[in-house]
């Protein structure tokens, strides 16, 4: 038997608990892996809580967890380029709080052996989404992008590959996190009321792109700084891109994911972990993300 943290219900962090299951069997195509960690990502709060039930109701237990890092214990039929015991991580939708998960071997990386298994487990979601925002608001060297909630997962990726695409970050956060922005190559702006005049002080020639991840002022003040309405993508308003123009953004690649790796070997990305839960504890690792003060990412680990 292995543990599987579900949700039998709508409701607060403590809804979800342990239940023994069947390791599962991958089919042909897949692998299965022997989980190390999980990412915990905003979103699973979002879905244990009830927010998408109207539109994607949950199968009660509900599974729950998108990213993992773990090693191969199982091969399907098919598989190539794979074995037993090859460490690895990547995204697997609504599974991946467990000690076992099963994964199209199209969608698994593999991990180098300088990663940990908490950054491992960390990088897919935030990584894969920051990466695919960018080229979707087709940032580009010599501009001047804007990025919200940019102490968070995923601004702490994106800032890093906009500079390295030789962008100038413009992030907001709040004070206390200004000297880590900067550390990611960021100049940090604090959010709120005059946000707008502030980053018009960091940048008097304009902002090209803007990335929010926010809403609410990530989306007015990027209205107010960004002239080409194309250029500003939200990763979390859903009406927005239809009342403004603007672009919904995000989305998985395995190619990107591929990429990030290879920078993170290189010593070129960093993703630092704000805090770590056994898996049984998941309640509280939703209670840490639910504060929307998160610092890189928050992260379960396996017994
Ligand atoms: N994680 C993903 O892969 C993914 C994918 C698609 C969409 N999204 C969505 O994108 C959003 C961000 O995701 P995430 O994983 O980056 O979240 P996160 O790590 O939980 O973000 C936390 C960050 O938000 C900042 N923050 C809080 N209030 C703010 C405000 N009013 N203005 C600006 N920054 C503020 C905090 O900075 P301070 O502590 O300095 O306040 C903190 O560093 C979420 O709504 C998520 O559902 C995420």
């Amino acid at each position: 038997m292995a543990i599987a943290i579900v949700f039998a219900e709508y409701g607060d962090p403590e809804v979800l608990h342990p239940i023994d299951i069947d390791p599962p069997t991958p089919a042909a195509g897949q692998v299965r892996v022997r989980v190390k960690a999980a990412g915990v990502n905003p979103v699973d709060a979002k879905l244990r809580r009830g927010d998408f039930a109207a539109v994607m109701p949950a199968d009660f237990p509900s599974r729950i967890g998108n990213e993992y890092a773990g090693i191969i214990d199982q091969i399907g039929d098919e598989v190539t380029g794979f074995a037993a015991g090859d460490q690895v991580l990547g995204s697997a939708t609504g599974q991946c709080y467990a000690e076992y998960v099963v994964a199209d071997a199209s969608d698994v990386v593999r991990k180098p052996a300088t990663m940990p298994w908490t950054v491992a487990a960390g990088l897919p979601a935030v990584g894969q989404t920051a990466h695919t925002a960018l080229r979707q608001i087709a940032v580009r060297a010599g501009d001047t992008v804007l990025i919200h909630a940019a102490a968070g997962g995923v601004g702490t990726i994106a800032i890093q590959l906009a500079h390295l695409s030789g962008a100038t970050v413009i992030g907001t956060a709040s004070e206390r996190n200004h000297d880590y922005l900067r550390s990611l190559g960021a100049t940090p702006v604090v959010y709120g009321e005059g946000l707008i005049e502030r980053v018009h002080a960091l940048a008097p020639a304009g902002v090209d792109a803007a990335l929010d991840a926010i809403g609410g002022e990530g989306i007015t003040a990027s209205l107010a700084l960004v002239p080409d309405r194309h250029r500003i993508g939200t990763l979390v308003d859903a009406e927005a891109p239809k009342t403004y123009g603007i672009q919904r953004v995000g989305g998985r690649s395995t190619a990107a994911l591929r990429e990030l790796v290879t920078l993170y070997e290189h010593g070129s990305l960093q993703l630092p972990i704000h805090a770590t839960f056994p898996l049984t504890e998941a309640h509280h690792a939703h209670r840490e993300v639910q504060t929307g003060h998160v610092r890189g990412k928050v992260v379960l680990t396996m017994p």
